[in-house]
């Protein structure tokens, strides 16, 4: 009996280990028309993983490669994508998508996966109508908000937080994730995360929990795990559903205030309020429940480490060039006074500080938050960058390997915000800076994530000097997450209060 057993138990294995062999390498095979183009080596993608080598690593890595193949094609995220960072070629991409390319919505074929759950239907991972009719509705929230007051705020209580820690020695990861969730928790659903204060706050932390369970590699290359008994996430579903039920109610509860109160401060309101006045005008600009979660978690997370992050390689890049930090703290002293307080800069204030401003435009340049723009596909057979691929090809961009073009941008490893201040001479336009990408996908919230920078770095300016601090290996490594969406990481500064 035994004996019979034994040998379908062997089979079934075998089976199932033939099966993942296969579908193993139907993810890493070079599809046949990206075949005989240059190719980063499959090996680098595991190499960079296992290493954490962070994406200006990897283009300093393979900096001849980049710079001798405009196209190439590489492996990102389980298949190989035609990569371009010819201009005229990557106008193409942005300026199509929508049209005969579209954006690549993770894990399309399984909509019962978690991940697919968690995401909805958003501005981010939607096509075609569907993107239109949200973002139409969602793009007016943006350019009707102007909330420097309550970036101000959540910047004071970061700074007497700070002033709380032995500041010659500060790791600055968890303070800036932080602030840039108490920033968006306030602007996007009027609500106070407090995760400076607290940041063991139940939602930024269900959060936090969930981003982090469904980044699993593992379930993001193999979806379908996702329904199978045995892997089933049940810890996973659970903060899900908590996540939705606090969500809906969020949603409730402002409905019903804005029916007893219409907004009158639109540049002091939320956004999460703005999109339901919207949703009030007409049936077609109505967003369901439904979509009103799924968007604003949406921009939730589109927005936490992108800010988080470029503020944090702004003190970088200033720690590591001391005098543009001291250029740019007597702009900020000169428009806004030396008074030892903590000041929140006004509108009329911010529009006078141009280096600044250039500053931060250069650090997005040398340190694009995206490092990587390739969450596209094209939708019928094309040419594209002179190459024909049929509809599912993954298509996209290098943003660090066009920004750090040296026929772009002139001595492209110098740190040097002079560049941004030069007036524009009237070329044509071509995307050579695109840390917000370009094109009707251009980031919904790039004016707004400007901003935060800008009061967030002018009144940190005006508090502190700040210098590196090595890590305990006597390395610096501040980024350590090797692919898009990556995190800040052991950013050590020593501050120094000036009042
Ligand atoms: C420095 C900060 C930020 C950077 C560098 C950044 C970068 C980007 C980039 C590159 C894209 C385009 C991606 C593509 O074409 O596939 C994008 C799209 C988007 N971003 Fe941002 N972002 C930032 C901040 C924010 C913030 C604060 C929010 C929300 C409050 C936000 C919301 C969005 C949304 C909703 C989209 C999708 C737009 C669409 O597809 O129509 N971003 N962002």
């Amino acid at each position: 009996m035994q004996g019979a057993i034994l040998p379908l138990g062997a089979e079934v294995v075998l089976g199932l280990l033939a099966g993942l062999v296969y579908v193993i390498y139907r993810q890493i095979r070079v599809p046949a028309h990206l075949q005989g183009l240059p190719r980063v080596p499959l090996t680098n993608f595991f190499k960079w993983g296992y290493n954490k080598t962070s994406p200006l690593e990897q283009f300093f890595e393979m900096r001849d490669f980049f710079l001798q193949h405009e196209t190439y094609v590489t492996w990102v995220g389980g298949d190989w994508k035609l990569v371009t960072t010819n201009l005229e070629h990557v106008k193409d991409i942005f300026t199509k998508t929508n049209h005969t390319i579209e954006k690549s919505i993770p894990n399309r074929d399984y909509p019962e996966s978690l991940f697919r759950r968690f995401i909805g239907t958003s501005v981010i991972f939607s096509n075609h109508e569907v993107w239109a009719r949200i973002r139409r509705i969602i793009s007016p929230a943006f350019s009707n908000t102007q909330p420097t007051r309550v970036i101000g705020e959540v910047t004071k209580t970061l700074i007497a937080k700070l002033d709380k820690e032995d500041t010659s020695r500060l790791v600055m990861d968890k303070p800036l994730s932080h602030m840039a969730m108490d920033v968006l928790g306030q602007t996007i659903y009027g609500f106070n995360f407090n995760a400076l204060e607290n940041p063991d706050t139940k939602y930024a932390v269900l959060l936090q929990s969930i981003v982090s369970k469904l980044s699993n590699p593992v379930y993001l290359l193999f979806p379908y795990l996702d329904n199978l008994p045995f892997f089933r996430r049940d810890d996973v579903i659970r903060d899900l559903d908590e996540l939705d039920e606090y969500m809906y109610k969020m949603i409730d509860e402002k409905r019903r205030q804005l029916a007893a109160n219409p907004v009158r401060d639109r540049a002091n309101v939320d956004l999460l309020t703005l999109m339901l006045e919207a949703c009030e005008d007409s049936e077609t600009t109505r967003l369901s429940n439904q979509e009103l979660r799924d968007n604003t978690t949406a921009l939730f997370l589109a927005g936490h480490e992108n800010t988080a992050l470029s503020i944090g390689f702004w003190m970088y890049m200033m720690s590591k060039n001391l005098d543009l930090q001291e250029k740019c703290r007597d702009e900020v002293l000169s428009v806004m006074g030396d008074a030892p307080e903590d000041l929140i800069p006004t509108d009329e204030q911010l529009k006078q500080m141009s280096y600044l401003h250039a500053s931060i435009l250069e650090n997005l340049r040398f340190n694009p938050p995206i490092p990587l723009i390739v969450a596209r596909e094209t939708s019928v057979d094309q040419t594209i960058a002179g190459i024909p691929v049929p509809a599912g090809t993954s298509v996209g961009t290098n943003v660090i390997a066009v920004q750090h073009n040296p026929n772009y941008y002139p001595d492209p490893e110098t740190f040097n915000p002079d560049r941004f201040l030069q007036k524009s001479t009237g070329e044509r336009f071509l995307p050579k800076f695109i840390p917000f990408g370009s094109g009707p996908r251009q980031c919904i919230a790039k004016n707004f994530a400007l901003l935060n920078e800008q009061v967030v770095i002018a009144m940190l300016l005006r508090k502190y000097t700040w210098t590196l601090v090595l890590g305990e290996d006597g390395k610096e490594t501040i980024w350590s997450t090797p692919f898009s969406m990556f995190r800040i990481n052991n950013l050590i500064l020593n501050l120094k209060a000036r009042y």
